[in-house]
């Protein structure tokens, strides 16, 4: 909106965590442009900077802390040069520490959890007023969604959309059902809404987000309840939609419609990314997962059914309290036998108010750290034997963006691989047949087959 007088601000938003986050930040952004902010990538130029961030491991809430002390340097040399900058703190540490935050950075302005981002305008009018510092991080009975503005800003051809929020499982070690609240369902009406206009700003794919995407269980468009694979089908039928996806999600929640929709819906990508955790059913049970590891196996055989080329993806933690090395064998024996075509690990991390932090059978830190490595030298073995199987091979390539060499474009896979290849940049946005001349550990490289695009 160049030329509009209203947009004399700047906004700088720093996102941590998950996908779920990535997209919040975009619809913070959107939010908060009718106050006359425009982004910017440079936190010095900024007159308000936002931190959205995670809560999920010890790690990742440090970070915080650390930002926010580069943050109050550059407020105060602001403040020496008369200007001021709106520090705010969004996501998941400040619906967990809200209050530890304002007593320990007390230069932060705004605190916010993840359900009432939609009141940012009246906190910073409320800011504007001299009011001093604002922490909201209450679950509102009212849904976000409901108050935000439409979404307006192009994500390009991969784009997210979150259709489902929170969570209601409280497995023993994860904080989400906290930080979150309980779980909601958009309508699909307003899914459907938003695709569209999302499809009109240029997406091609579009991943459907939730911290629990396949417990989804919205007003569906004929008066009924809806579950994620009515929903998939639903936005399938959607002009220029080419691919959809969808993550994260919980075993229990893969129910039959869902898998049905693997068999049945074209545009639904053969790629799916099943947490299991652990592969010892005593981890699972301790862990609250409300599966077996026989469970897993039975999905992924149904999976595999439905549609024969799925590849899966899983996360992993090691180390969880009680973890004995026959645990961990039960872990590694899952991954060979699974054949995942990638998967995240993470050393168990002892969260504030749940229920396994309190265990007293915690494993020493250096266990964690050897069993980690292991399991990450088996995990990246089948990635590259997964990636090596394409060598040769043609696939479908939608292409994202400019890659770093001149002539040269990126895109994703069925599969979600990374593929680069040499097309010109008008192809962006088109599916094009690509054969996979050299696999890397990040990325394959492609040469495109015939310019005629692929539906
Ligand atoms: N809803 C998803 C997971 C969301 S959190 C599911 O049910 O699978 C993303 C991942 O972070 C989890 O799958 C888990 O592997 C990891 N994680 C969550 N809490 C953790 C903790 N306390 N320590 C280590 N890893 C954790
Ligand atoms: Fe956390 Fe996922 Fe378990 Fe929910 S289902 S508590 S988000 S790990
Ligand atoms: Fe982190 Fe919250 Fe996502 S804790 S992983 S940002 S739901």
């Amino acid at each position: 909106m160049t030329g509009d007088p209203r947009v004399s601000r700047k906004l700088h938003i720093k996102t941590y965590g998950c996908q779920m986050n990535v997209y919040d930040s975009a619809r913070m952004a959107e939010a908060l442009a009718p106050l006359g902010f425009a982004v910017t990538d440079a936190p010095g130029d900024a007159d308000m900077i936002l931190l959205n961030t995670c809560h999920i491991r010890e790690k990742a809430a440090e970070k915080l802390f650390s930002d926010l002390g580069r943050l109050r340097q550059l407020k105060a040399r602001k403040a020496g040069a008369g200007g001021t900058l709106i520090v705010a703190v969004a996501g998941c540490v400040a619906q967990a520490e809200g209050e530890e935050i304002l007593a320990r950075a007390p230069y932060v302005d705004l605190v916010l959890g993840p359900q009432t981002y939609h009141r940012l305008p009246e906190m910073v009018a409320s800011l504007a007023r001299g009011r001093g510092p604002v922490l909201d991080t209450e679950f509102p009975p009212e849904p976000k969604f409901d108050f935000l503005p439409e979404t307006r800003a192009p994500q390009g051809v991969a784009a997210y959309l979150s259709v489902q929020e929170g969570c209601d499982k409280f497995c023993t070690f994860c904080v989400v059902p906290y930080t979150r609240g309980a779980e909601f369902s958009r309508p699909a009406a307003d899914v459907a809404a938003e695709a569209r206009r999302l499809i009109a700003a240029g997406a091609r794919e579009i991943t459907l987000l939730g911290q629990n995407v396949n417990a989804y269980h919205g007003d569906g468009q004929d008066g009924r309840v809806w579950g994620l694979g009515r929903l998939i089908r639903a936005l399938a039928e959607l002009p220029d939609l080419k691919r959809l996806r969808y993550t994260t999600s919980h075993p229990c929640d893969m129910d039959a419609e869902l898998i049905a929709a693997h068999r049945e819906v074209e545009a639904l990508m053969p790629f799916l990314h099943l947490p299991v955790q652990s592969g010892s059913d005593r981890m699972l049970a301790a862990m609250k997962r409300r599966h077996t590891i026989a469970d897993y196996r039975r999905t992924l055989d149904r999976l595999r059914r439905a549609r024969p080329d799925i590849a899966l993806s899983s996360d992993f933690i090691v180390g969880f309290p009680g973890e004995s090395e026959e645990d961990f064998a039960a872990t590694l024996a899952i991954v060979r036998e699974a054949r995942f075509a990638q998967a995240y690990s993470f050393k168990y991390s002892p969260r504030p108010g749940t229920p396994a932090a309190q265990s007293a059978d915690q494993v020493p830190e250096a266990t964690k750290i050897a069993r980690l490595k292991i399991l990450q030298d088996a995990i990246d073995a089948g990635q590259r034997e997964f990636n090596a199987s394409f060598l040769g091979r043609s696939m479908p390539v939608l292409f994202e963006r400019r890659g770093r060499h001149p002539g040269q474009l990126v895109g994703r896979s069925p599969y979600q691989q990374w593929v680069h290849a040499q097309a010109p940049a008008h192809h962006q946005g088109s599916a094009l047949p690509a054969r996979i001349v050299a696999v890397g550990p990040n990325s394959l490289a492609g040469e495109v087959e015939t310019a005629e695009v692929m539906a």
